[in-house]
């Protein structure tokens, strides 16, 4: 697994991490296409639907789900990233805060720490940090959590150039951003080919119904794709 980035999260990253972020335009933008996308899906459910966030950090979907959850499980690696997770939930009605656990566990150990399946599964900003042997193990994890939905959220490409140009850019125009970047999670473009990731789905057992574009960039597009149990697979 990709140690880099499941050790990146430490107290000081774990405070600035919306503070940093909530400020950038994208930030909202991944908001409204998550909001859209959770709506549409919690109608199918009755707005009553059992949810597993992996990679949650710090929860920053509890609000938005406060209303349709019926069981919410929020897991994170980095204890410090579950703080604010922990006190977020103190925005959150009763009912919900009864129905929601907040566990540390990394996604490979999940199996000793969580029970169950989910009728909606998250896992946003979190899967462009691994390889793709790395998602497809994560994804064969998830396939056994699942009973319905999974929505992830990934960069893409269509051409392996933008990849090497990204990392390029970012050097030329930032020395010590790269630096930074690698250092968190030891790699300089956080994007991976669209059709490699699409294969490495498919190969895990799941459909993707649909992809929905947050950004494009000059090299990559920031994506929340939707996915299913491939039904002939299961
Ligand atoms: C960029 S944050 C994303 C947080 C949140 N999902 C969001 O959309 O804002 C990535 C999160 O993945 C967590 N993480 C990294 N490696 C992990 C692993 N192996 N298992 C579980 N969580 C991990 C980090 O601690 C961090 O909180």
């Amino acid at each position: 697994m990709n140690t880099k980035i499941s050790k990146y999260y430490d107290k000081k990253q774990a405070e600035e991490y919306e503070t940093r972020r909530g400020k950038t335009q994208a930030w909202h933008v991944e908001s409204e296409v998550f909001n859209e996308i959770k709506n549409r899906i919690a109608t199918k459910y009755n707005n009553n639907m059992d949810v597993l966030d992996v990679g949650a950090g710090t929860g920053r979907w509890m609000l938005d789900l406060n209303d349709v959850a019926s069981k919410y499980v929020v897991t994170d690696i980095s204890e410090n990233m579950l703080v604010y997770a922990k006190e977020r939930l103190n925005y959150c009605s009763e009912e919900f805060k009864k129905n929601t656990q907040i566990i540390a566990s990394s996604v490979e150990q999940l199996p000793l720490h969580v029970n169950g399946k989910f009728d909606l599964i998250i896992m946003t900003r979190f899967l462009s940090f691994f390889s793709i042997t790395e998602i497809k193990n994560i994804m064969k994890i998830i396939r056994n959590y699942t009973k319905g939905d999974v929505v992830i959220s990934l960069r893409v490409t269509d051409k392996k150039k933008n990849i090497l140009s990204e990392a390029l850019n970012l050097i030329i125009k930032s020395p010590i951003g790269a630096i930074k970047r690698y250092q968190k999670s030891g790699k300089l473009s956080y994007a991976g080919l669209d059709s490699e990731y699409h294969n490495a789905i498919l190969e895990s057992g799941f459909c993707v119904k649909k992809k929905n574009v947050v950004v494009k960039e000059k090299y990559n597009r920031y994506e929340y794709w939707e996915l299913t149990l491939d039904q002939k697979n299961n």
